[in-house]
């Protein structure tokens, strides 16, 4: 696949965490889902946390109104959340496990252990035509048992890869590509994401059949002293040319 249609999906979260910390009327999401997609966002993702730390319910049916790409909706795999989505009808749910007291995903989907419920979740969301993926390791283990809920995508954690470096970040680079060929084999559309930033997503994007990245908290960051448009630009050419 050629590297420039890798899909770049911008999670806006913490763009909603700053107006969180003092409940101000500001920054505005649809301003943020405006400025996204006029650099090049091909979709807009956001997590609704079950503790409403940044994006709100409200903010979900407001930007199912407002994105004129593709909604990727973050979520546990809870009843309520599978209402929630059931109501809303984004494009795609990225089903990701969620603990309360974490600063934010930590690792991916336990799918042997929760199979039952993922399963239910998938069927009721692809029933609403809702695109699922599953928020999991690059472990081909978990792949497989990815593959038989019936989800369409996987969506890999990149967390490990972004958080070591030299010959560590070598071997887990490895594995994310391993895992990338061996869901692809298994006919699953791969995505990844988490810690990715400028410095560190090229490798990532650039790995064969690669079909989408979800990149939020660096690009928010680097909107501070850029802005938004020209964050989410640097990014695409990141991804792209890789410098
Ligand atoms: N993908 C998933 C499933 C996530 O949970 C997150 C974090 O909300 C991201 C991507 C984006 O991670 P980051 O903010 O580190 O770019």
């Amino acid at each position: 696949m050629d590297n420039q249609k890798v899909r770049l999906g911008v999670n806006l979260d913490h763009v909603m965490t700053i107006r969180q910390a003092r409940f101000t009327p500001y920054p505005d999401l649809k301003q943020a889902i405006q400025l996204a997609e006029r650099a090049g966002a091909d979709g807009i993702t956001m997590h609704l946390r079950e503790d409403r730390r940044h994006i709100q319910d409200d903010d979900v049916y407001l930007a199912k109104q407002v994105i004129q790409s593709s909604m990727n909706l973050e979520m546990a795999a809870t009843k309520e959340m599978q209402d929630i989505a059931l109501n809303v009808k984004p494009e795609n749910c990225c089903i990701v496990p969620e603990h309360r007291q974490e600063l934010t995903t930590e690792g991916g989907l336990d799918v042997v252990k929760h199979n039952e419920r993922i399963k239910e979740i998938t069927s009721a969301l692809s029933e609403a035509n809702i695109n699922v993926s599953l928020f999991i390791e690059p472990d081909l283990q978990v792949i497989d048992a990815s593959a038989e809920t019936g989800a369409p995508v996987i969506e890999l954690h990149t967390g490990t890869y972004a958080s070591c470096v030299g010959e560590k970040q070598k071997l887990e680079l490895k594995r994310i590509k391993d895992a990338v060929k061996h869901a692809t084999s298994l006919g699953l559309v791969v995505n990844a994401g988490h810690g990715l930033h400028y410095d560190n997503v090229s490798p990532i994007a650039n790995i064969e059949n690669m079909y989408e990245l979800n990149i939020g908290h660096s690009i928010v960051a680097h909107a501070l002293f850029v802005g938004l448009e020209a964050a989410v630009r640097e990014m695409r050419e990141k991804m792209t040319t890789g410098t």
